[in-house]
């Protein structure tokens, strides 16, 4: 027998269905409970608020559980590669090599954009933070391809447009980064593999081309498979909800770069770096930060700390501390940030601030450690966050567009003014 929940209101009894999902995740279902009762229900910041059902990622904040297609994240990180994970997240099984393949190929045939959005660079100043540059020309490939425009998106041309932003974001996210040290720009070079075409067009000048190192290689793929997709954060719930009013993606995925931006977000890993920097500029006495971000009457929050869903150590973050360590050493960088960033957990797991509260170290805490020890500057990181969650959005999106879920519209508690008439001017 199904699950139901009881709710009386005004001395009436209502019952509403429950949902159980495949990890057995409870729901009450609200759908008809306005219609039903009058009420609707209140959740500033949707902490309590599911906003749909998804098969593309399960995680479990209290056991520090992340799983793409239930693939746990671990197995991925240590064996697979990202466009692996990408086609995983989008077509929901894992590739033949075949079908990998193919799918590598039709992205190396769209890595270029059009020659006339060079201009749009030019316009910008060198001081333009890359991630407003990739969000206004990401949002412009719609102006290229009006064919994308389709409301009713056939299946063909979603897949076109699909395949032609995980070609064209490594360009348009180098490109980005090039208009940003006055640099010209590097053209995508398709003998490539997806990462070091990215790097190469980053770092490659016209009298030197980038030289591929494996370990980089390999720390950056792991990094974007990490960022690939985490279920409805504020950018997936962002892309969703325009995708909703059949918007078209590249407006739909701009409008997640957008949210991706906020230090509360993805731009956390920018702002943990300028963190980690500003510390050790101030003696690197971790106690006294740690103080700050506990007291109330401070704004100083530890970046990189802290999780909407996990109260247990965000399983990415373990990844990636490790990794920190294994480039580091490769490359036979020392960077001090990383003994403060060490020495900042251990603080913060140890007070009872942080551990009442369970505010673990979340994926942004040591990934922007890695990115600057492959070169890459601190404004480009939250690009480069953009750039793993890429798939994850795509698959979102086109979930959301076979699900043929309905516009999201949200409900209020209107707490303003009550009626009252007009007042002339002179009257007032
Ligand atoms: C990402 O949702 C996702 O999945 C996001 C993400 C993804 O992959 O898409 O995982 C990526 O965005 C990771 C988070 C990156 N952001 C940061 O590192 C910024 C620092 N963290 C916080 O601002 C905060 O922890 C959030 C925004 C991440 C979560 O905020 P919540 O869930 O709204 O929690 P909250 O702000 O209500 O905090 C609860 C308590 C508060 O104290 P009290 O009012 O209970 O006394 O914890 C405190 C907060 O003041 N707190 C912190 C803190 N984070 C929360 N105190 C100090 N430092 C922090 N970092």
């Amino acid at each position: 027998m199904s699950e139901k929940a009881e709710i009386i209101l005004e001395g009436k009894k209502y019952e509403l269905p429950v949902i159980t999902g495949t990890e057995n995740e409870k729901a009450i279902d609200i759908n008809n409970l306005r219609q039903e009762t009058g009420y609707v229900t209140l959740d500033s910041g949707f902490k309590n608020t599911g906003a749909t059902t998804s098969k593309i990622t399960f995680l479990d904040g209290e056991e520090g559980i992340l799983r793409y297609r239930g693939y746990p994240i671990e197995q991925l990180a240590e064996r697979s590669n990202f466009l692996e994970v990408a086609y995983l997240l989008i077509n929901g099984e894992l590739p033949t090599k075949n079908e990998l393949d193919a799918f590598s190929e039709k992205i190396k045939m769209h890595t270029l954009i059009h020659e006339d959005m060079k201009r749009f660079y030019e316009a910008y100043p060198t001081y333009a933070h890359p991630m407003g540059v990739v969000a206004s020309i990401t949002c412009s490939l719609s102006t290229f391809y009006p064919g994308s425009l389709n409301p009713n998106r056939s299946r063909d041309k979603v897949d076109l447009t699909i395949t032609r932003l995980l070609a064209k974001f490594p360009t348009i996210a180098a490109w980005a980064y090039k208009n940003s040290v006055g640099h010209p720009v590097q053209y995508p070079k398709n003998s490539l593999g997806y990462v070091d075409n990215f790097l190469s067009m980053m770092f490659s000048l016209p009298s030197q081309d980038y030289e591929v190192d494996p370990v980089v290689t390999s720390a950056l793929d792991k990094l974007l498979i990490l960022h690939a997709d985490h279920e409805q954060n504020c950018s997936t719930s962002t892309v969703r909800i325009v995708g909703s009013s059949q918007a078209n993606l590249y407006g739909s995925i701009a409008a997640g770069c957008i949210a991706l931006w906020g230090p509360l977000h993805g731009g956390a890993n920018q702002a943990v770096i300028e963190m980690l920097d500003l510390i050790k500029q101030d003696g690197g006495d971790v106690s006294k930060w740690v103080a700050k971000a506990k007291d109330k009457n401070d704004p100083f929050r530890l970046m990189g700390f802290g999780h909407r869903v996990y109260k247990n150590f965000d399983p990415r973050a373990k990844i990636i501390k490790k990794a920190c360590d294994d480039v580091l050493n490769k490359l036979g960088i020392h960077d001090p940030v990383l003994d403060i960033a060490k020495q900042l957990e251990e603080a913060a797991l140890t007070d009872e601030y942080f551990v009442e509260r369970k505010l673990y170290p979340n994926v942004d805490f040591y990934s922007g450690i890695i990115y600057r020890a492959i070169g890459i500057p601190v404004d480009m990181f939250t690009v480069m966050f953009a750039l793993g969650r890429l798939p994850g959005w795509i698959a979102q999106w086109r979930e959301m567009v076979d699900n043929k879920e309905p516009i999201g519209r949200p409900r209020q508690i209107y707490t303003g003014a009550t009626t009252r008439d007009y007042v002339n001017i002179a009257e007032r």
